[in-house]
């Protein structure tokens, strides 16, 4: 009904009913004690008025019930409050492990989007129902943030990390795309769309087939356009995963826990494969010297996620030459 009067934007994914509901109980305890603190002040200003020149109020010596009532209920009301939105709040950030990856790139001013199989789109993102898609943002500038009020998401794009979000869409239609971080003069104009489609409409959008606008034919998969960056930027002499080779090799490392020159132990996600791109310099791992070149200035925030993709699909070989791993 909320929705129908405009007092909500459409709720369009799975997240929406809970983050609706937490909402509605907040207004609805926040007006029911402001009403309540209001009218007592008025009935007690009344009541316990100053009656004549001379009258000396009696002295309170205070109530334990009304202390513990006052203390308890509101007590209560809080912890409510918190493991209720810490639910909703777990829920939100933690991606099913089934989610579908799509990869965004916020710049002055648009968002730039690619999905797994290739397909690109800017200030739009096609969308099936019914699946959990997962959404990894990083900028190219400035920091950006990647809001769907259809969805109830919202999530900052920050230049030099990753950072993500996911949703399930519900319904089909068209809903809007904001920046909701300001990020310049045309902070305003950095909005778009995202078109829900039924998962049948969405396989024929991604394979080209209907109101395509992008480049679809032809369009190389994440991973694969990653496996050609890895070549051509000569990658793989280094981290061929052979023993004796220059750099540690890179087949089933993400995930995983790598011992560092330091000393120190670091995990393989996609925030240390991208440093180890831009500076190599920082975490090496034991075992190995210093010697990779920075890559920072010849691969774009696109190239490091197709980069990222890529190193992702390669799998252990037996017998590797590899770096020393701790789990
Ligand atoms: Cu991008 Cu505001």
């Amino acid at each position: 009904m909320l929705e129908k009067l405009g007092l909500l934007p459409p709720a369009a994914a799975t997240h929406a009913a809970q983050v609706d509901a937490l909402y509605l109980f907040l207004i609805g305890l926040s007006g029911f004690f402001a009403l309540l603190i209001g009218l007592l002040i008025i009935v007690f200003a009344i009541r316990f008025r100053r009656r004549s020149e001379h009258e000396i109020p009696s002295p309170i010596e205070g109530s334990l019930v009304l202390e513990l009532t006052w203390t308890i209920i509101p007590f209560c009301l809080t912890m409510v409050i918190f493991f209720w939105s810490a639910r909703v709040f777990v829920s939100l950030r933690t991606p099913p492990r089934n989610a579908i990856e799509m990869f965004v790139v916020g710049k002055q001013w648009m968002w730039k989007v690619q999905h797994l199989e290739g397909r690109r789109e800017i200030n739009e993102l096609h969308v099936p129902t019914g699946q959990p898609i997962k959404l990894t943002l990083t900028s190219e500038d400035v920091i950006h943030s990647f809001y769907v009020p259809a969805f109830r998401i919202k999530q900052d794009a920050v230049p030099g990390r990753y950072t993500d979000e996911w949703f399930e869409a519900t319904r089909p239609g068209t809903y809007h795309l904001f920046c909701a971080e300001f990020c310049g003069t045309w902070h305003s104009r950095m909005i778009g769309s995202i078109v829900v489609m039924e998962p049948a409409d969405y396989q024929a959008w991604l394979s080209g087939g209907t109101g395509a606008t992008g480049a679809a034919e032809g369009a190389a998969s994440v991973a694969a356009s990653g496996e050609a960056l890895f070549t051509s930027l000569g990658c793989a002499t280094c981290h061929r995963g052979e023993s004796g080779a220059l750099g540690p090799a890179l087949g089933g490392i993400v995930g995983t826990k790598v011992r560092l020159q330091s000393g120190e132990s670091v995990e393989v996600d996609d925030g240390y494969l991208r440093e180890s791109i831009l500076n190599p310099q920082a975490k090496i791992v034991a075992g190995f010297q210093p010697v990779m070149p920075t890559f920072k200035g010849q691969v774009s925030e696109e190239d490091l996620l197709q980069l990222i993709t890529y190193i992702k699909t390669l799998r252990a070989s037996p017998g590797a030459g590899g770096a020393h791993r701790e789990s």
